[in-house]
C-alpha cells in the first residue's frame, strides 16, 4: 500500500467509528460551526491543535504557518482572524508557538533561503527589538528558546495592533488574546502573556473611529 492510501483508509475507520459512536455525528456536524478559539500555530507537524489541546472537530479554528506569524500584510492571516472574530465570535485568540521552532532557528542564522527569506525577515526583526536581552544568552538552544517566547509576545502584540481586534475590543470587550508556547520534549504548553480589551497600546497604534 502506497503511503497516502494508508490515509485514505484510515480516514474510513475513523468515519465509522464516528458514526458507531453516534449515528448523527455527521449531520450534526455538517449544520453548525461555533467555536469558541482562534488558534494560530506552526506548520509543524508535531503540534497538532486538536490533539494537544483535547479539542474535537468544531471546536477550533486554525491558522498555522511556518513560525505562527501574525504578519499585518498577510491576507490568509487577516482573512481568518477576521472570519473568526466579525463572523463566528469567538472569544480567544490563542498564538502557539514551541520550543525548538525550525523557522525561529533558521531566523538566527545567515543562510539565505531563497523566498524564505522574506518570510523569516519578520523573526529577525523581532529578534531585533529584543537584541539586548538574547545576545546575552550564549547557549544556543536557551536563545532559541527565549527567541520563541518572545516571538509569541510580539505576534499577540500584533495581533492587537489590527483595527479588527481593536474594533472588537471597543464594541464588545472580546477577544482575549493568548501567547501560549509548547514543548516537543514533554507535551506541556506554557502561557506565556495574555492581553484583553483593557489592555493600554501605544498610542501610536491606535485608530480613530472604530
Ligand atoms: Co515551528
Amino acid at each position: 500500500m502506497k503511503s497516502y492510501e494508508k490515509l485514505l483508509l484510515e480516514n474510513k475507520a475513523w468515519a465509522k467509528e464516528k458514526v458507531s459512536e453516534d449515528p448523527k455525528y455527521f449531520s450534526k456536524m455538517a449544520k453548525i460551526q461555533t467555536p469558541e478559539f482562534l488558534w494560530i500555530g506552526c506548520s509543524d507537524s508535531r503540534v497538532p491543535a486538536n490533539e494537544i489541546t483535547g479539542t474535537k472537530p468544531g471546536e477550533i479554528f486554525v491558522h498555522r504557518n511556518v513560525a505562527n506569524m501574525v504578519v499585518h500584510t498577510d491576507l490568509n492571516l487577516l482573512t481568518v482572524l477576521d472570519y473568526a472574530v466579525n463572523h463566528l465570535k469567538v472569544k480567544h485568540v490563542i498564538v502557539c508557538g514551541h520550543y525548538g521552532c525550525g523557522g525561529v532557528k533558521a531566523a538566527l542564522t545567515n543562510q539565505n533561503l531563497g523566498i524564505i527569506n522574506k518570510w523569516l525577515r519578520n523573526i529577525k526583526d523581532v529578534y531585533r527589538i529584543h537584541k539586548a536581552e538574547l545576545d546575552g544568552i550564549t547557549d544556543e538552544e536557551a536563545k532559541t528558546d527565549r527567541l520563541v517566547e518572545l516571538n509569541v509576545q510580539e505576534q499577540v502584540h500584533d495581533l492587537a495592533k489590527t483595527s479588527i481586534i481593536q474594533k472588537t475590543w471597543k464594541h464588545e470587550k472580546r477577544p482575549d488574546l493568548h501567547g501560549w508556547v509548547y514543548d516537543i520534549k514533554d507535551g506541556l504548553i506554557k502561557p506565556v502573556c495574555e492581553m484583553n480589551y483593557k489592555t493600554k497600546l501605544d498610542p501610536i497604534y491606535g485608530f480613530n473611529d472604530l
